[in-house]
């Protein structure tokens, strides 16, 4: 191991086999013995696969499409990200113990390692994938811009660790292939962040019907306005602006970089990137 890579290494934990954050690593016996509700909604996501996006989503479905009451609170309160853990800063079991019901939970866990209580309770779960190559980009910009994160080095030694899996949460083929296979219950959505830009609309109407609500005009029609790129990169409450420079540095980089300027893969992404998904986690994956 060279010694960018073991520097690397050393920031962060393997906790059961998953790497992870050290503040993280510590709490885990609470994230372990965590206590879902049956009415919690989970969103997973691999990160920088646009969670927040379908965060803002779903809050406003539960929100009946009110967007000042979305408005009133930043995200990282109103969907409190699990296993998040930071000795003063941020306690996401913490928040959501104090949370009234029905709550929307964040993880970045890969199923195996998810509180067993949320498949106990048959929790409903929403899962987020995001083409690779975008998710490899968009960690890079993200490591540079949170202290927490070890130093990536330049972007081609990132990506070795990257497709090795020795970034926080590892594996993307892993955290990508098994989430796809549990998404066979009818408990879990998969969706893919490249079908809601193609086709926001019909995206949003699938998620609406998920929750087992009516996708009246008004509210898709409002959701997909408040969520889109721009809204929701001018909106404090989503673009993360709330959060001090010392944990999240967006003179660095912005949360919300750039909207795609191209469509990966180009067409017919239901089928397309399935199976090209498939294909890849298969092969990655062993
Ligand atoms: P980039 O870094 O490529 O800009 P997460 O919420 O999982 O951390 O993911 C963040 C990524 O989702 C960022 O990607 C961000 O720009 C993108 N994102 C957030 N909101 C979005 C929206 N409304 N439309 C498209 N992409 C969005």
């Amino acid at each position: 191991m060279d010694s960018s890579k073991s520097e690397y290494a050393e920031k962060l934990c393997n906790v059961r086999g998953l790497i992870i954050y050290k503040d993280f690593a510590k709490n885990w016996d609470n994230v372990e013995a965590f206590q879902a509700r049956p009415d919690d909604l989970l969103i997973a996501t691999y990160p920088k696969s646009g969670t927040t996006w379908v965060s803002e989503i779903v809050d406003l479905i539960y929100k009946e499409g009110n967007v000042e009451k979305c408005k009133e609170d930043v995200i990282f309160n109103r969907i409190p990200f699990l296993e998040c853990k930071n000795e003063e800063h941020f306690d996401g079991i913490k928040q959501l113990e104090n949370m009234a019901s029905p709550r929307i939970v964040k993880t970045h866990l890969p199923p195996e390692y998810l509180p067993v209580s949320f498949w106990e309770k048959n929790c409903k779960m929403i899962y987020l994938c995001r083409n690779v190559k975008d998710v490899a980009v968009s960690y890079y910009y993200f490591h540079l811009m949170v202290p927490a994160h070890p130093n990536p080095g330049t972007f081609p030694e990132f990506v070795e660790k990257f497709m090795n899996g020795e970034v926080p949460y590892g594996s993307w083929y892993k955290h990508v292939k098994s989430w796809w296979e549990k998404s066979k219950s009818p408990n879990i959505l998969f969706l893919f962040y490249e079908d809601m830009h193609e086709d926001i609309r019909k995206e949003v109407i699938k998620v609406i019907h998920f929750l087992g609500r009516e996708p009246s005009e008004e509210l898709v029609e409002t959701i997909v306005n408040h969520t889109s790129f721009q809204e929701m990169k001018n909106n404090p409450t989503t673009n993360y602006t709330a959060i001090p420079d010392e944990f999240m540095n967006q003179k660095v980089s912005p949360f919300m970089r750039k909207v795609l300027s191209y469509i990966w893969p180009p067409s017919s992404l239901s089928n397309q990137f399935c199976r090209g998904i498939k294909h890849c986690i298969q092969l990655r994956s062993g």
